[in-house]
């Protein structure tokens, strides 16, 4: 089969790199694609936050600058009906980042073939420019991916390692908050300042300049599959936000997917984390989702929530 490459062009590509994600999100035996709340996230927030990254303000040029980054560093495969079956990207677009050089594949099932170039691509393209290399996560068991990777010299480090980890959603609990708090989502109160806040402390960053900009953040809420609704905060009975989370859903797999979750730290261990994930879930639930995988949150939280493992990834890395 022959598939041609092209830049991708943001007006026209980014909803259809979106429904080529969910259309395989479970089209191989255990999902290896993105899932459309990565390529949502990657574009609307974290490039504009990465942009504004330590610096005073919207900073709104080096934000557009990183999204423009992204969008120049995205190609696309088309067959010769013009359908997207492979997409190569990354996630990072800061090259003095750590993570930057880390190579995402998206694919297609029946375009086995073009992984090497896909890969090749981002050999070609996406390397740490300090560190002069690339890396791949690849599950255990994607055996395409692990062979092509072997073939192109990228070594498996055996740590660290990730686990595929998934919930199954059945009854949920109804909602039970330590007295004072209460859950809101962001369509019912959009306090945009309150939410950065909680997204830095929950995320361990106390220093505001770190928190993510008023831009990014309201630019994550232009994302097409973010709903108002759908972003989840529990008010602490000082009013400020003391947890928060965002659920998103592919209603073609129903499948939900939670990015980010977090809860400050003066707040932890009350079970607050766990009451808004539920609230996710049922929020999901109405929606037809039938299961939430997660793979490389912060697993022992997951595990006591009640989400199975499924299998394992590691790191491929190529030094150049
Ligand atoms: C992970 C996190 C969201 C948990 O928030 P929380 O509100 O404290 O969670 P809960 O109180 O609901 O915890 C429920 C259970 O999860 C487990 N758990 C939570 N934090 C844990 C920790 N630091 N170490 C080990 N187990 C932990 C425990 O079993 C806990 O039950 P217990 O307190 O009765 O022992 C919070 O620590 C956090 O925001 N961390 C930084 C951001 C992050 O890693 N987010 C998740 C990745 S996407």
């Amino acid at each position: 089969m022959t598939a041609r490459r092209r830049s991708y062009e943001p007006d026209r590509d980014f909803l259809r790199v979106r429904d080529f994600l969910n259309e395989t999100y479970s089209a191989f035996d255990a999902p290896i694609n993105w899932g459309l709340e990565r390529w949502n996230y990657a574009r609307y927030f974290v490039a504009p936050f990465l942009g504004a990254y330590g610096k005073e303000g919207d900073a709104l040029e080096d934000s557009l600058g990183a999204i423009q980054l992204w969008e120049d560093m995205v190609r696309i495969w088309e067959d010769n009906a013009g359908r997207i079956v492979g997409v190569v990207c990354i996630e990072t677009p800061d090259p003095t980042d750590q993570q930057y050089g880390e190579i995402f594949v998206q694919r297609h099932p029946d375009h086995v073939d073009l992984l090497d170039e896909m890969v090749a691509f981002g050999e070609e393209h996406y390397v740490h420019p300090e560190r002069n290399r690339v890396y791949m996560w690849a599950y255990e068991d994607d055996a395409d991916l692990n062979a092509v990777l072997e073939a192109r010299g990228f070594a498996r480090r055996d740590e660290p390692v990730l686990h595929h980890l998934e919930y199954a959603i059945g009854e949920l609990p109804p909602l039970e908050l330590p007295d004072g708090f209460r859950l809101l989502t962001m369509a019912e109160e959009n306090d945009i300042e309150k939410r950065r806040e909680i997204f830095g402390r929950g995320f361990n960053h106390p220093d505001p300049i770190e928190w993510p900009s008023a831009f990014s953040y309201r630019e994550l809420q232009r994302a097409p599959d973010y709903h108002l609704e759908n972003d989840f905060v529990i008010v602490a009975p000082d009013e400020t936000y003391a947890s928060c989370c965002i659920v998103w859903y592919d209603a073609v797999s129903r499948i939900a997917h939670l990015e980010p979750l977090g809860t400050h730290p003066d707040y932890r261990r009350k079970g607050l984390a766990t009451q808004i994930q539920f609230a996710a879930l049922r929020r999901a639930k109405e929606l037809g989702a039938t299961h939430m995988p997660m793979t490389g949150g912060f697993e022992p939280f997951y595990r006591a929530f009640g989400f199975e493992e499924r299998r394992k990834e590691h790191p491929w890395v190529k030094e150049f």
